[in-house]
């Protein structure tokens, strides 16, 4: 396979290598002047890969701060007390400022670790090494880091921008099919979004991808990564047009919130797209609805959720009170698409349209 990647072109910036067969030791050499690190990852992964990450990392002239630090696999660990514990290890093992954090493991091992490198010692480098499909095209790349709170998800956070992100394919042949389902969703996403020549490959490739094709899923996580590239070069501190990457999660989010977390994101903002897909229609014209089930069904995400409240995704959808209070029509404010490749931010939509296009995904 070619040797692929991308470059962010952030403040610092960064190469994405997305490869099988990948040569990590010297992905890691053309980046970093060896020093000390520290190797992150979960109790899933761990097993599988961090033995053969430490091996290459100490080739390659490194010196490890401590054993492989490893948090029990799942979204808790995005926690205060599991932060806690990794910077206490780091202290313990007097890290020292110059370290570099390797972070092998999907979104969570990311977020968590990129925060950690973020805060410990007011922040020392980061690598991110992204194992799960979602990690690869979406959470590696942009720089946000992270906590949840029982509160509310990722209320803790700051922006950090890795020095390499480096993902080998062949590491999502142990990725659960439908974990793979789940990092496709945010794909469609990106291909709706950018169109052009994503979007073409989106249409010939999602569902060889979804089988686990190489080539299929190296093409796609490249575009991928690249949309998602230009929209946070242009915006890293989120202050605009950043916000197109929600399409699909406002009603995703308010129906994650309603079903108490239950249901997987994934599958939260494939019906999401569905929802907008139709207020795209009737705020445009536009009848994208079809080629949204064609992408979902390819990627075997689900059309619909199970029924949850309206009432409470409404609520968990957060009307913008401050601004919109004295404006019936405008009560949410949502991502919609005029059409492939041309996102539209801010559209208005009232609390019946909303009701309506929810009301529309959920069911047996
Ligand atoms: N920072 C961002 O910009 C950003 C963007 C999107 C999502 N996120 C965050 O990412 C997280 C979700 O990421 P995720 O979906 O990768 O979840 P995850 O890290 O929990 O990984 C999903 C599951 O797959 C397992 N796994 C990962 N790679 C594997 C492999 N190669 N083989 C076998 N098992 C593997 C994990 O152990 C876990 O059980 C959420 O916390 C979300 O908030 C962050
Ligand atoms: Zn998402």
């Amino acid at each position: 396979m070619k040797k692929e990647s991308v470059t962010v072109t952030a403040t610092t910036p960064y190469e994405v290598r997305v490869e099988s067969d990948l040569d990590l030791k010297a992905a890691v050499s053309e980046t970093l002047k060896p020093g000390t690190a520290v190797l992150l990852t979960d109790s899933n992964v761990g097993p599988l890969y961090a033995t053969f990450v430490e091996k290459v990392l100490k080739e390659a002239g490194w010196d490890l701060a401590d054993d492989v630090l490893t948090v029990p696999a799942g979204e808790a660990s995005k926690s205060l007390s599991v932060y806690e514990g990794v910077v206490r290890r780091l202290a313990r093992a007097k890290t020292p400022r110059g370290a570099t954090l390797f972070a092998l493991g999907g979104g969570v091992v990311g977020d968590l670790g990129g925060f950690v490198a973020s805060s410990y010692a007011r922040g020392i480098n980061l690598v991110q090494l992204p194992t799960s499909l979602l990690a690869m095209v979406d959470s590696s790349v942009g720089g946000k880091v992270g906590l949840d709170l029982p509160e509310g998800k990722n209320l803790i956070g700051a922006f950090l921008q890795p020095r390499l992100v480096a993902a080998n394919l062949d590491w999502l042949d142990t990725l659960p099919p439908h974990e793979i389902s789940y990092g496709l969703a945010e794909v469609v996403k990106m291909g709706l979004l950018t169109g052009g020549e994503f979007f073409e490959d989106l249409k010939r490739s999602l569902a060889h991808a979804r089988a686990g094709d190489t080539e299929a899923l190296q093409t796609l996580i490249l575009h991928s990564v690249r949309a998602k590239a230009v929209v946070v070069t242009e915006d890293e501190r989120e202050a605009g047009v950043r916000a197109i990457l929600n399409y699909g999660h406002t009603v995703g989010h308010g129906l994650e919130a309603a079903a108490g977390y239950d249901l997987p994101h994934g599958e939260a903002v494939a019906v999401g797209m569905l929802a907008a897909a139709r207020l795209s229609r009737e705020s445009f014209g536009t009848d994208l609805l079809a080629t949204h089930e064609d992408l979902l069904r390819a990627a075997s995400l689900p059309l619909k959720v199970s029924a949850v409240e309206v009432k409470r995704v409404l609520d968990a959808m957060g009307r913008d009170k401050k601004r919109f209070a004295s404006d019936a029509v405008g009560e949410y404010r949502f991502v919609l698409l005029e059409d492939v490749g041309r996102p539209v931010r801010d559209v208005p939509v009232s609390t019946d349209e909303a009701r309506r296009v929810i009301g529309d995904v959920l069911g047996p």
